[in-house]
């Protein structure tokens, strides 16, 4: 069998991680959690690639264009989580396995952030882990398709 293949999506403002309010996401740049994702696709013999926009309409593209070529999603759709039936409506509509990752713990922050749009329609959701949330949540994810149940 071909090594599951994973799509990592990254949403707006992400780009900007490393100097990005620095005090709530760290110091770590997305090139950097992108290369963690890699290297740990290695080990858990899976396919990651990895894709950030600034864009919903890129973003629902992109979810599209999953369809045949990817087995999960790994999203963190970053503030359209908070705001984008359209990415939630994409991601029903290719009815692929989603882990929803945050780098901080939106439940801490500011009540807007408190809902997600995408968390009804996701496996599971892993926030508040700093760059980790996006290396728990491949882990999370490759299990889930190697076993899937729900709990
Ligand atoms: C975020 C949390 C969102 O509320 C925020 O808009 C982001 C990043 C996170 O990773 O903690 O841009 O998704």
């Amino acid at each position: 069998m071909n090594l599951p293949s994973i799509l990592v999506l990254h949403g707006p403002n992400l780009n900007l991680l490393g100097q990005r309010e620095p005090g709530i996401y760290g110091t770590i740049t997305l090139d950097s959690i992108n290369e963690q994702l890699l290297t740990l696709a290695q080990t858990l013999d899976c396919k990651v690639h990895c894709h950030q926009s600034n864009h919903e309409g890129d973003l629902v593209d992109a979810i599209q264009n999953a369809v045949g070529h990817d087995h999960g999603i790994l999203i963190n759709a970053a503030a359209y989580t908070h705001t984008s039936v359209a990415i939630r409506d994409a991601l029903a509509a290719v009815a692929l396995p989603v882990v929803e990752v945050h780098l901080s713990n939106i439940y801490r922050r500011e009540d807007f952030r408190h809902h997600s749009y995408i968390a009804p329609i996701v496996v599971g959701q892993i926030s508040g882990f700093g760059a980790q949330s996006y290396t728990l949540g491949l882990q999370a994810l490759i299990y889930h398709l190697q076993h899937q149940t729900s709990p």
